[in-house]
């Protein structure tokens, strides 16, 4: 690793006062001056305890505090983008595999009172030591790109946006880079949740439904987010504006952060309750195009959920990831829609995975196995603000790290999540469980931007 060894030898010549670092250092490295100041400081102050009114349970197998200091690699990771070689994907030119959790709440919560309301920072530095901690490389988070109709949305009513809903947003992306986890965001959801979706633009342009959730009358209302150009336009000037938008923690736009690793054009747009098949593929191409004019290092997903066989969805050559939701895991499907994406030169990703049902065990080994295929379970969730209870959510899919429970359901599904994610970065089975201290400790300087304090 040339870059590596070259900050290395830079941080041996550099005193760390005073020392004057040439401008061309930034270019090489793609550090920012703060990093690589950082990085040549030498050891910095480790983090500081802070006290927890309910510490956890079970430290028998150490406690996670807080991020580690990055090595000069993992400061070069963080700031390099993820790319897609054929149906493989890289970073920094070695393999990379997608695996960790769906967090679908990063950016607005439902599941806390008031409802919803911007999640607490001390529970989303949680959840990202939660995901490095189980092996994670990287995170599916609805909320961090659908965002509309709600007063707290980043597009509360049409055309008018909102600043203040960035302050949650802006922060997960920030911690996903302090930990080193990448993020993979939906930009629409196919349901009319609190979060919003496609039936937040279809009613914004006066099309009568009624329901909530994916019961909706009528049932075939939502055909009209792709088939009318004002409402695909009214999408678009969202996707312009979320992604041109500046990470007011980072500096850096989100269309050209190395933390997102790609966008998908929705969550679940297959809309397959109605039986109408896929987003249609002239629409996911229109809005690839749209990405990747703004956002040229990020990768597409096509968010159909789902690989129609014998359809034209593979002419769409701006799509980088296709995939299924797995409920539950289904080892005929994946090898079928993994071999037909493989021998289409792309990614293949089952971007939703029950983590409590059938033989999850064959099915990860399966993934792993490929050398290109990724996952994420659904889905993650933590303590809440005080650290003392679990956030629940009654989904039946909520998953909680070391959470007891009488018949050891978290611990051991857990165990496969995390010999998963091993077997995925190549690394061997752990055998220790660290918890995750909530809240996490105070964080040293060479961690966070300036003017920042966690
Ligand atoms: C410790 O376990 C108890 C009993 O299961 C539970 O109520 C509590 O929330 C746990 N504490 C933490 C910090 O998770
Ligand atoms: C769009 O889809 C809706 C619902 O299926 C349909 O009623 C409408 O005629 C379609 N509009 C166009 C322009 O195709
Ligand atoms: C797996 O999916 C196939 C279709 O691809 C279906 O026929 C089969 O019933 C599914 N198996 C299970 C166990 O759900
Ligand atoms: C254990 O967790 C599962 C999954 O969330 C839940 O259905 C079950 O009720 C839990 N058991 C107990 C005793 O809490």
């Amino acid at each position: 690793m040339v870059l590596v060894r070259f900050l290395t030898l830079l941080a041996a010549v550099a005193t760390a006062t005073a020392f004057n670092i040439p401008p061309e250092v930034y270019k090489v490295t793609g550090l920012s001056e703060f990093e690589v100041r950082s990085l040549l400081s030498g050891t910095p102050a480790g983090l500081q305890a802070r006290a927890a009114t309910c510490p956890a349970n079970d430290t028998s197998g150490g406690v996670v505090s807080g991020p580690k200091t990055p090595s000069a690699l993992e400061l070069l990771q963080r700031n390099a983008f993820v790319k897609r070689q054929g149906s493989k994907l890289t970073l920094l030119g070695q393999p990379f595999r997608m695996v960790g959790a769906n967090i679908y709440w990063l950016g607005l919560d439902e599941n806390v009172i008031p409802d919803p309301a911007y999640p607490s920072k001390t529970r989303v530095l949680e959840a990202f030591a939660t995901v490095k901690t189980m092996l994670g490389t990287t995170v599916r988070g609805h909320t961090l790109g659908i965002s509309v109709g709600n007063p707290l949305s980043v597009e509360p009513s049409l055309g008018v946006f909102n600043n203040a809903a960035y302050e949650a947003i802006d922060f997960a992306i920030l911690v996903a880079r302090i930990y080193n986890v990448k993020l993979y965001i939906p930009l629409v959801d196919n349901y009319n949740w609190y979060h919003g979706g496609k039936y937040q633009f279809i009613q914004w342009h006066g099309i009568p439904f009624s329901g909530t959730g994916a019961d909706i009358t009528p049932p075939d209302v939502g055909a009209f987010f792709y088939n009318t150009t004002a409402i695909v336009n009214s999408f678009k000037q969202y996707v312009t504006q979320h992604l041109n938008h500046v990470n007011q923690f980072t500096g850096i736009p989100l269309k050209d952060d190395p933390t997102i690793l790609g966008w998908e054009s929705g969550n679940e747009l297959s809309a397959m309750r109605f039986g109408d098949g896929p987003a249609p593929t002239a629409w996911t191409k229109e809005i690839a195009a749209l990405v990747k004019s703004l956002a040229p290092n990020h990768l597409f997903g096509d968010g159909s959920n789902g690989v129609f066989l014998g359809t034209d969805q593979f002419t769409n050559k701006q799509v980088d990831i296709f995939g299924d939701h797995y409920y539950p895991q289904n080892l005929t499907t994946f090898t079928t829609h993994q071999a037909a994406v493989t021998a289409a030169g792309r990614n293949y990703l089952a971007g939703e995975v029950d983590w409590k049902d059938g033989d999850l065990v064959t099915f990860f080994h399966a993934i792993a196995k490929t050398g290109t295929a990724g996952d994420f379970y659904w889905s993650l969730f933590g303590h809440d603000d005080a650290c003392c209870n679990y956030v629940e959510h009654n989904d039946g899919f909520s998953f909680y790290y070391l959470r007891p429970n009488a018949t050891n359901l978290y611990v051991n599904q857990g165990k496969i999540l995390i010999n998963h994610a091993a077997e995925m970065n190549g690394l061997a089975a752990p055998t220790k469980f660290p918890a995750v201290a909530c809240p996490q400790w105070k964080f040293p300087r060479i961690l966070v931007p300036p003017g920042l304090q966690l």
